[in-house]
């Protein structure tokens, strides 16, 4: 019930990791096959957003990548501003703080008390000197998700680029970049994608993207990565080009298999299947007296149900001491049921809250 966190082992991935292990041992190096699961992953990840494979870079976590757009950016110009919300993963505020040493200036727009991003105020933040908006889909706190097309309207319509951190949905809620219309979008594997630490990935828009170069690259970014010269930067012209050095190939292995598991089954078939059983943890907990954090409606949280704690790392440890895996963030207890969860184990975890209520915040 952790997949916001980790995601669950599968088989496949296993299967996957020790599938590496024998490229070496039986190889020594298998170059080809390695840098084949890079290409296997970009086009997998493709196939999740429809969109093309040359607009998406494989990188080693969201952070190298978001890094990687920040460094694109002239900060001393007079459109430097960063608009971004109070939801976001540390990782995205404090790249974008950390281009205020080259002139950005970083707004937050404030959350509503229930942790909502106030779209308005959002949109009204927007304005000509607005470089890139920076929102989060799904907190990583309580599971919030806020709708994107408005926001991608409205920045678009002052000239601003649009940058989704989508890692708390991907996998889990359907997103098909063909009719999103984001400039960028970031993410991981680790989650409900099903792989492994160690591969993160970004989709940038050919159309709107296509002139922007990163200042932070490495030779996997270059158009002809085995040029090997050292007297000039020529960046890739796809999506790659947001790449940086050797790839993390053992993790690739395992982002290949969870990617592939998740096309079988389709995100749309985990969101229909998840969200009953969101609802059966809401009512449970409501009815023995916790308080849910997680919006209600269907469209508003992604697969994650936040409950009030009083001690929450005491509360999950609590819930491990039965074998109920959970995670905590922000005064809450996570609990984040995929595809491979059911109504039994959604009873479970009820159990287990209901023996130790006593964490339970009112
Ligand atoms: C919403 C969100 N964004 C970004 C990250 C950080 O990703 P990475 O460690 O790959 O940079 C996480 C990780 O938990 C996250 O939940």
């Amino acid at each position: 019930m952790n997949s916001c966190s980790q995601g669950a082992l599968a088989d496949r991935v296993r299967l996957s990791f020790d599938y590496y292990l024998k490229t070496l041992e039986v190889n020594g190096s298998a170059w080809g096959d390695w840098a084949g699961h890079q290409e296997k992953v970009r086009n997998l990840l493709g196939q999740v957003f429809k969109v093309e494979p040359s607009e998406i870079a494989v990188t080693t976590s969201a952070s190298a990548a978001v890094s990687s757009i920040a460094s694109c950016f002239d900060y001393t110009q007079k459109r430097n501003k960063i608009v971004t919300t109070e939801n976001e993963f540390p990782t995205i505020g404090q790249i974008w703080h950390a281009q205020e040493r080259r002139g950005a200036r970083v707004l937050h727009v404030p959350s509503k008390p229930d942790l909502t991003v106030d779209v308005a105020a959002l949109i009204d933040a927007i304005d000509d000197e607005t470089l890139i908006v920076s929102v989060t889909q799904v907190c990583f706190r309580n599971g919030t998700l806020t709708e994107l097309e408005p926001i991608i309207e409205a920045a678009h319509k002052k000239g601003a680029l649009v940058l989704v951190d989508a890692y708390q949905g991907v996998g889990a809620v359907p997103i098909d970049l063909s009719s999103l219309k984001t400039d960028f979008l970031v993410g991981g594997v680790l989650k409900y994608m099903l792989g492994a630490p160690g591969v993160g990935f970004l989709f940038a828009r050919h159309s709107t993207t296509q002139n922007l170069i990163p200042v932070n690259t490495g030779w996997f970014a270059a158009r002809d990565i085995f040029a090997m010269d050292i007297h000039g930067y020529d960046p890739a012209k796809e999506a790659r080009r947001f790449e940086s050095g050797t790839p993390a190939i053992p993790s690739l292995y395992p982002a290949a298999a969870g990617l592939e598991l998740l096309l079988e089954i389709g995100v749309e078939n985990i969101y229909e299947y998840v969200s009953p059983l969101h609802d059966q943890l809401r009512e449970g907990i409501e009815a023995m007296g916790g308080r849910v954090v997680t919006p209600a409606k269907k469209s508003n949280h992604g697969a994650m149900i936040a409950v009030a704690s009083n001690n929450e790392n005491a509360h999950v440890s609590a819930l491990e001491g039965e074998k109920v895996i959970t995670s905590c963030r922000d005064g809450n207890v996570r609990i984040s049921p995929h595809f491979y969860n059911n109504y039994e184990d959604v009873e479970r975890v009820l159990a287990s809250l209901a023996k130790h209520r006593t964490f339970l915040s009112k």
